[in-house]
This record gives structure tokens, sequence and C-alpha cells, in this order.
């Protein structure tokens, strides 16, 4: 077993940084770069004695070397230290997400705080999902912020290539609290994902995890059958889409989530608008998207030509109702589409 003062690789190790479920973490040093300060995972846990079994960590290895996105970790080096593999990534010196939690001590995190931590989360994991990858243990210990502050998503080593297949039979591994209900019975996809970044909204809102219980089973069971206590009476001041959002993304049935999970992650940040709220420029709010600017843009250039042209009252409608469908096809979401069009289709 590796200690502090030895090498592994190229690496010396400086610190213990803790432990998981395979192995430790440490933080170390190149040996001769010695400003390059990483992280490195020893698998204890998993003894590779085949060359067939050395063969596919790197397979996998190789894979997660393709998942190059800002808000995923990124892989430095592998490789088999005594036979145990290892995994160096860039080191996140400023903690994880558990650490932030735990400095709030049961209460939510701000609104918006939490809201930038889960798109960013959500932009790396429709990242993994565009490649077929899935996390299949995503846990606010597996979220760190990097020395910029930014979130970058650890621990893709146990993610599944899913191939043609959405749901793939899988052994059963992830951490309870926020295992999507057909992950307990073995089967993983994205939706999955989305689920358990469910559960961490609901925390990072309320301030604690949808589900406590004593064991494994009692854990399934709550996943499988209970009703989370709806996160606004947790949380008074909690915007209603957020409750919404947060509740369908954790939806017993894979098909009752979100498409997908930046569908999941637009939604917390757009309430569905009504016709009136639609037309008030003035209260429409940027979103953080590059839609969201192009959103606004558009609005003040009409904004400029009204005021120039003096339209007739039919011609305004028109523009009205032109904006309004400019408007719904910006949009990505699936609900504010319909919802706009709806509120059209009522009022024209
Ligand atoms: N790249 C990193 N930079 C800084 N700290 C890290 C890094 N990777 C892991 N850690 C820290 O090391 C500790 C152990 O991580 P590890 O991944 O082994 O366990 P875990 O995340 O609790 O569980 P799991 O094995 O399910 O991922 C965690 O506290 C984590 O915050
Ligand atoms: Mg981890």
């Amino acid at each position: 077993m590796a200690s502090i003062h030895n090498t592994i690789g190229n690496y010396h190790l400086l610190a213990e940084l803790g432990s998981g479920s395979f192995g430790r973490v440490y933080r170390g040093a190149h040996a001769i770069l010695t400003n390059r300060i990483v992280a490195i995972k020893l698998m204890h846990g998993v003894h590779l004695n085949s060359q067939k079994e050395r063969d596919s960590f790197i397979q996998e290895a190789l894979l997660l070397e393709r998942l190059k996105h800002p808000h995923i970790l990124p892989i430095v080096d592998v490789g088999f230290h005594e036979g145990f593999p290892y995994m160096v990534t860039e080191y996140a010196p400023n903690g994880s997400l558990r650490d932030r939690l735990r400095r709030q001590s049961g209460k939510p995190l701000p609104e918006q705080e939490a809201l930038s931590i889960l798109s960013q989360i959500g932009e790396a994991l429709h990242h993994a999902h565009e490649q077929h990858i899935i996390h299949r243990d995503l846990k606010p210990e597996n979220i760190l912020f990097n020395a910029k502050g930014e979130v970058v998503l650890a621990d893709f080593g146990i993610a599944t290539v899913l191939g043609t297949l959405t749901i793939q039979q899988a052994t059963i591994i992830g951490t309870p609290p926020y295992m999507a209900p057909e992950q307990f019975k073995g089967m993983v996809g994205r939706e999955s994902d989305q689920y358990a970044l469910g559960c961490i909204a609901y925390e990072l809102f309320t301030g604690r995890q949808p589900f406590t219980a004593p064991d494994f089973f009692s854990m399934a069971l709550k996943h499988i059958q209970e009703t989370p206590t709806p996160p606004k009476q947790l949380n008074a001041n909690l915007p209603i889409h957020i409750e919404q959002a947060v509740l369908k993304a954790m939806a017993k049935e894979r098909a009752d989530r979100y498409a997908d999970v930046s569908t999941f992650t637009g939604a917390l940040h757009r309430p569905l608008k009504t016709k009136e709220q639609w037309l008030d420029e003035g209260r429409l709010t940027p979103t953080t998207s590059v839609l969201g600017t192009v959103k606004v843009y558009f609005l003040n250039t009409l904004e400029g030509q009204k005021k120039l042209n003096k339209p007739t009252k039919k011609q305004s409608n028109l523009a009205t109702k032109d904006k309004r469908e400019t408007i719904c096809n910006l949009h990505t979401s699936h609900e504010s589409k319909s919802a706009a069009l709806a509120a059209d289709k009522k009022h024209s």
C-alpha cells in the first residue's frame, strides 16, 4: 500500500486527501515538473491480475480521456502501481460540494449559487451523455471546485459506454441517497444521472437530502415508492418553477423526467411565462445562455423599430405574434414553447 513519501509513477505523494469506494486519493507533485500538483487515485480495491483486466482498464481510461470539457476533471495520466491501477487527475484545491454544504450547516445554498453549480454540472453531464457516457455516481463528494472556483465533475471512472442502447443492465454501483429507482434494480441510463442531479438540486435548495434511511434496502424502498417532501415546505422562498423542475427530474418513472439534463437545468432557470410576461419586455430577464442574449437583442430591436414606425393596431398585433413565435422557436424547452403557443392560441 502506498503512503506519504512514496512515489507512484512519476509523482511524489504529498498528502492523503481522503478515501472512497475504490481506493485512496493523494495530493502529489510531479518528480521533475515539480510545479505540477495533481491528485492521484490509487484503486486498492481493484487488483488487476490478468492482462485482459488491465486492457479493459486501459480501454476505460482511453474513453475517459476523450471526455474533455471545462466542467469535467481532466485526466493527466494512468498506470499501474504494484498491480493496482491509478489515475492521475488535475488537483482541485477548493474542496468539494460536500464541503460547501457542510459550511451551510443544513441551510439551503443561496439560490443563484445553487443554480450556477447545477448549470455547470448539467453542461458536463450533457457533454458526456452526447458521447454515450453516463456518470452513475453523481453526488456532492464527486463535484469539486478547481483553482478558478469553477465546478468540475470527478469520477467518471465507473461510467459505462452505452453504445446504441439508452439503458443497459448494470451491476449496482452508486451512492444510495442519490440513486434512481431503476438503478436499485440494476438498470442505469442517462435518466439515472438526471435523477441524481435532481436529488442534488433538492439538497442545495432545501439543505436536506430527499430521503434518509438507516440502510440500503430502506433507502431503495423510499426512492422506489415514496414522494419526497415538497421542497417549498422546507424552503418557503423557493420559486415554484424550481420546485416543479426538481420534482420532475426526480420522477419515479424515467419517461416522466425531462428529455435530457440540459432541459432540466434550463427549466430550473426559466419559469413558465404567462402571455403577459412574454409580452412585457421590461420584465423578460436574460438567461445565462446565448439564446437569452439573442432573445433580448431581438426584443430590443423590435422595440426600436416600433418606436420609429409607430405601427397601426393591426401591424402591432402582427409584430407581437411574430415576436412571440420567434421567442418560442429560440427556446429549447418544450414546456416554455408549448405554454407560449397555448397562451397565443387562447388569446388570438
Ligand atoms: N482531483 C481532486 N482534487 C482534490 N481533491 C480530490 C480530488 N479527487 C478526489 N478528491 C478528494 O478525495 C476524497 C476521496 O475521493 P474519492 O473519489 O476516493 O471518494 P468519494 O468521492 O467520497 O467516493 P467515490 O469513491 O464514490 O467517488 C474526497 O474527499 C474528494 O473530495
Ligand atoms: Mg469521488
